[in-house]
């Protein structure tokens, strides 16, 4: 089969891993005798520089006719001080928003043999964790209106955090069905003792839920409960389904808590197959074209899109099974780097893991 990926590479570190992932990418397109046919468009800051924009329409044009989108990231010291819409993650934001992706799965699993990399004590981690975040994407407070002014007081600004009950729906189907594979416990975060927004969030979930998947058992979890329970007791959570910023800064926490945020991706999706796969971690300035990088989250994010967006499973257990093989063998980057253990940049960590597909 011939499939067409389009590659947002994005700053920083963006251009060296999506390089990796697309090295494993050709490898399994050669063993499964599958093309995969690579465009390249700008976001971000890259854009900014070269078309005074974070989004270009070829950018948006290029992604709505591929079969489906790898991207690397965005954002970096450079553009900080510009205005809120002229920001690099206005970019990721639009991408999003343009091609209908509302629902992000965000997955935090401990990878086998990498527990001394988790900064929790090992007591708390023995026995692996993998929280499964289902993040409202397209909706909530990233996209309602906002403003700023002067009164009496001085300079003020405000955001708004608005959710219908058809948003809050169809990110509970995603989160139920996922959730119908697996445990059957769905966790729901809102903030439904203060928030009115919340309060129709709780409803809304446990009635679709009720309805359509009555043997799943549905949890409510305050957002400040839940940043703490994350870090008390991680091994509790399987599947998770919150708002935009929750699911945002939670899944961070998430990711960290398994101690290899480098080795974590996410899908993103809307109602039909095409979707934008990343890095669940950031352009890292700091450590940009040092090939210094763990290119593995990428090169999982392109797993992902071969099994979610093109149903190609056996390809993604290759991928997977591939990665593993290369941690076994000792090979770590910079960031899940123990001692006594071969260390790779971001170039050789691809090789290896391309070579063992
Ligand atoms: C993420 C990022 C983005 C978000 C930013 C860069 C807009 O933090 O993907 O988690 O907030 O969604
Ligand atoms: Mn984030």
């Amino acid at each position: 089969m011939k499939y067409n990926i389009a590659v947002l590479d994005g700053d920083g570190i963006g251009p060296e891993i999506c390089a990796g992932a697309i090295e494993v990418l050709k490898a399994v397109g050669k063993k499964f005798s599958h093309e995969f046919n690579f465009s390249h468009y700008l976001i971000g800051g890259c854009a900014i520089d070269a078309c005074g924009e974070p989004l270009p329409a070829t950018t948006i044009e290029g992604c709505l006719e591929s079969d489906s989108v790898l991207l690397g990231a965005v954002g970096g010291y450079k553009w900080d001080s510009l205005p809120g819409d002229a920001r690099p993650e206005k970019g990721l934001l639009g991408i999003r928003k343009a091609m209908g992706l509302y629902s992000n799965i965000r997955p935090a699993k401990l990878w086998p043999g990498l527990a001394k990399a988790s900064p929790l004590k090992h007591e708390l981690v023995k026995d692996g964790i993998e929280i499964i975040i289902v993040r409202e994407l397209t909706g909530g407070i990233y996209f309602g209106e906002r403003g700023k002014g002067k009164d009496a007081d001085g300079e003020f600004a405000w955001d708004t955090e608005k959710y219908s009950v058809k948003e809050i729906e169809r990110i509970a189907r995603i989160a139920c069905e996922l959730a119908a594979k697996r445990s059957k416990k769905l966790v729901s975060v809102d903030k439904a003792n203060v928030l009115e927004s919340s309060r129709l969030w709780r409803r809304t979930v446990h009635e679709y839920a009720a309805s359509n998947f009555p043997d799943i058992e549905v949890r409510d979890v305050l957002v400040d409960n839940m940043a703490m329970q994350i870090v008390k007791d991680p091994a509790q959570f399987d599947v998770v389904v919150t708002s935009n910023m929750f699911g945002d800064i939670l899944s961070d926490e998430a990711a960290q808590v398994t101690g290899s945020i480098g080795m974590l991706a996410s899908s993103s999706l809307g109602d039909g197959t095409r979707g934008l796969y990343e890095p669940i971690h950031g352009s890292a300035p700091d450590i940009a074209g040092k090939d210094l990088a763990n290119p593995v989250a990428t090169i999982l994010a392109a797993a992902m899109m071969l099994r979610d967006s093109f149903g190609l499973s056996e390809e993604y257990a290759a991928i997977e099974r591939a990665v593993q093989k290369t941690l076994d063998d000792g090979w770590r980057t910079a960031d899940i780097m123990e001692e006594g253990i071969k260390k790779a940049g971001c170039s050789k960590m691809s090789r290896l893991v391309a070579e063992n597909i």
